[in-house]
């Protein structure tokens, strides 16, 4: 016998989670590859309470917002606490992580076997794109306050909010 069928399609949901201060293109291309995967994406940006970030949480996330409305699919959302805990309250069975390089690969398995021991959620690592290896937020961070050129490692808007937060035109 065939089961009933849910009125409620079922979707495919992961979760991109990061301190995203700023997004950069490396960010944003896990996220594409993720939102082409799954029919919806959340991207948790984690708040710190005891780490000042260069943008309020609130900036980041209205950047994210900008910069992957395109895609149709993406949630942005802010957490504290657990990862397994906001995947718990939004039914969320995958999480998606960018791996740069070798050196990510220790502390990643451990937290994906942590967060699989915790709850069940299964992690999901996509190799990123070699363009973009060496890339980090706080690499682009650093490199912009002393004036480098970061336009080919992070979306416009964010290029214009790190020029207009540090003040260099
Ligand atoms: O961009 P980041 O700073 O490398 O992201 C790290 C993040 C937010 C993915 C990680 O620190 C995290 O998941 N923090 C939430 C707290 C938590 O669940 N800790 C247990 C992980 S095993």
């Amino acid at each position: 016998m065939n089961a009933p069928e849910s009125e409620e399609p079922l979707l495919r949901r992961a979760v991109c989670p990061g301190s995203f201060d700023p997004i950069t293109n490396g960010h944003l291309d896990i996220i594409a590859r993720a939102s082409r995967l799954y029919d919806q994406v959340y991207v948790a940006v984690m708040i710190n309470k005891s780490k000042q970030g260069l943008f309020a949480v609130d900036e980041r996330i209205a950047l994210i917002e900008e910069v992957t409305a395109g895609f149709g699919n993406v949630v942005v959302e802010s957490f504290h606490g657990l990862l397994v805990d906001f995947c718990k309250q939004r039914d969320i069975p995958a999480i998606v992580k960018g791996l740069r390089a070798v050196s990510d690969f220790d502390y990643e398995l451990q937290m994906a076997q942590m967060n699989n021991g915790l709850s069940g959620v299964e992690t999901l690592f996509v190799p990123t794109n070699p363009t973009y290896s060496f890339l980090s937020s706080s690499l682009v961070k650093e490199v912009a306050q002393w004036g480098g050129d970061v336009s080919h490692l992070v979306p416009e808007p964010v290029l214009t909010a790190l020029r207009a937060k540090l003040d260099r035109s």
